[in-house]
């Protein structure tokens, strides 16, 4: 069931009735402010098992639990260091996830049995009042099918997840774009686990030291977060990102390839050749193209197109998430 809301004033009925179908122990999608999650009661652990049955999701892949609040993130936390307080006070409500030692009321299901659990205060005004009236916490992965690009329209929500759902709630676009930031306070130092809009250097201007994980793939804390595997967010296309200093080459080569038959759109900052088709021009500043990036990825691959040519984007941090996310799309 597809439920219309108005994004900056949901209409309260809507959202008691989204809310008991929660409190019930049943699905229900709704907009956030970085991308649409999949909610489901996060202390019913029969709930939990159908967000993971419903996305295909590994049993390892732990999820973020919503709260209406920094005091509720609290009491599922079994400690609240001052970087949980000043973090919290500086960006909740908003797109940074919180990895804290979790208190042994939340269930393994949602934590994927690790001993930490990640916390989540969302600004998007409806997921914000549906939490409020909820009055539960709300375990949310985002919308989507597992490894496949996460939604940011409620129409990618249906296309992904159809009757898997209950209720999908309605209220437009998704104006972040891409997943929260998310940063672990449960090991020895703060560590970034994923990019974000929240880049390190906001991270650390709050709260001084931060680290990023470590990219020796055999070092101890190498997968410190078990969701980020390498073939995620990836469209049905093949994706491939275009090195700025051998454009005109890589251009030409898929020009050819149209040429013989196939279709290759692209996602670009550039203007490309005619032949690549078709082709959305990106905003050159990284918060507006986080905010387009995935509904692009989800037209071209509506296009029908077999590859993406995607232009490279700069090595500058408040791109850091934005390069994750095509990274990861390109993996294969
Ligand atoms: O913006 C977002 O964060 C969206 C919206 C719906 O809030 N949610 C989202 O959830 O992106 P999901 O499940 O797609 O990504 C959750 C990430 C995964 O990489 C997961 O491994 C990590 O958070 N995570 C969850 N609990 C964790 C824990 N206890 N320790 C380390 N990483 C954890
Ligand atoms: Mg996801």
């Amino acid at each position: 069931m597809l439920l219309k809301v108005h994004p900056d004033h949901p209409e309260p009925a809507t959202l008691a009735h989204a809310a008991q179908v929660l409190r019930a122990g049943g699905l229900v999608a709704f907009p956030t402010e970085t991308v649409y999650g999949l909610g489901a009661h996060a202390l019913d652990p029969q709930a939990v098992a159908r967000i993971f049955a419903a996305k295909g999701r590994p049993s390892y892949n732990p999820l973020i639990v919503h709260v209406a609040d920094a005091d509720a993130a609290r009491r599922l936390a079994s400690q609240w260091p001052d970087e949980a307080r000043l973090l919290a006070d500086a960006f909740w409500p908003g797109p940074l996830t919180l990895v804290l030692p979790k208190d042994g009321a939340v269930p393994d299901a949602v934590t994927a049995g690790l001993p930490s659990v990640a916390l989540r205060v969302p600004a998007h005004p409806v997921a914000y009042a549906l939490l409020r009236v909820a009055g539960i916490p709300v375990a949310a992965p985002s919308a989507n099918r597992s490894t496949q690009v996460s939604p940011t329209t409620a129409a990618h929500v249906l296309q992904g997840l159809g009757d898997r759902v209950d209720v999908i709630v309605d209220g437009g676009p998704c104006p972040v774009g891409i997943e929260s930031t998310v940063i672990s306070l449960a090991g020895p130092r703060p560590t970034l686990l994923r990019p974000g809009t929240v880049s390190i250097d906001d991270l650390r201007a709050v709260i001084g030291d931060v680290a990023l994980p470590s990219a020796d793939p055999h070092a101890a804390d190498a997968r410190p977060s078990p969701g980020m595997m390498d073939r995620h967010y990836a469209p049905r296309a093949t994706v491939r990102i275009v090195p700025g200093e051998d454009r005109d080459r890589a251009i030409e080569a898929a020009a050819r390839e149209v040429d013989g038959g196939r279709r290759i759109g692209g996602l670009m900052l550039h203007e490309a050749d005619p032949r690549i088709a078709p082709v959305i021009r990106m905003p050159a500043d990284p918060a507006g193209y986080a905010s387009r990036l995935y509904a692009a990825l989800h037209e071209l691959d509506d296009a029908g197109c077999d590859a993406i040519l995607i232009d490279a984007v700069p090595e500058d941090p408040a791109w850091a998430g934005i390069r994750d996310r095509l990274r990861r799309a390109a993996h294969r």
